[in-house]
């Protein structure tokens, strides 16, 4: 995989990471359960989002590295939404979710945080994110900056970063998608034009 990482901070500020070897062994072939007891372990020994985001990045490289089945699982994009996902890990009460996700060249979401620290890494396709910030009521959001994510490519999230994402290119983007567990009353949708906010 080529290597990209990007992490966004409480303020959308994106940062380029230069990519690191996991510490945790791999079994090859490394299944899905081994990387959620892996996952759970860096989030008992790390309190901080930013923390656990440092370690969960080159866990993920190591799974995606190791589990090309990926792909086959990716759900098409649903023809008249123009997405589909696929959620492959989420169980009740418990503080994660994983999903792969498709989405049609074109498609643009609406400005939103996740309210939960979060992970995408790109599979295939090509997918604009633009990083925005509010200003005060009334007044239009800055377009803080934005990166270009290819297939390989793998972007971290704090709980109040808030982006948007393109789809470009020709083919679906696929991606893998981790989120630790969402605090609703702080997960918006954002007005471009006005800095407003509402629940999503
Ligand atoms: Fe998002």
């Amino acid at each position: 995989m080529p290597n990209h990482d990007w992490h966004v901070d409480n303020n959308s500020n994106p940062q380029t990471i230069v990519p690191v070897e996991s510490d945790e062994a791999v079994i090859s072939p490394y299944r899905l359960y081994r990387f959620l007891t892996q996952l759970d372990d860096i989030l008992l020994a790390h309190s901080d989002d930013a923390s656990r985001l440092a370690q969960i990045r080159p866990l993920v490289r190591s799974f995606l590295n190791e589990s090309p089945w990926m792909m086959m699982q990716c759900p098409a994009p649903d023809p008249k939404r123009g997405w589909g996902v696929t959620k492959l890990y989420d169980e009740a009460d418990y503080p994660l979710t994983i999903q792969l996700v498709s989405w049609n060249p074109g498609m643009t979401s609406p400005i939103h945080n996740h309210g939960a620290w979060g992970l995408v890494a790109i599979l295939d396709g090509q997918e604009r994110n633009r990083f925005w910030q509010p200003q005060e009521a009334n007044q239009p959001m800055i377009q803080a900056s934005e990166a270009i994510l290819e297939p390989g490519d793998l972007i971290t999230f704090m709980p109040d970063a808030i982006h948007q994402v393109e789809a470009l290119g020709n083919d679906p983007v696929l991606s893998f998608n981790l989120y630790g567990e969402t605090d609703f009353t702080q997960r918006f949708h954002y007005n471009a034009e006005t800095s407003g906010t509402k629940p999503f």
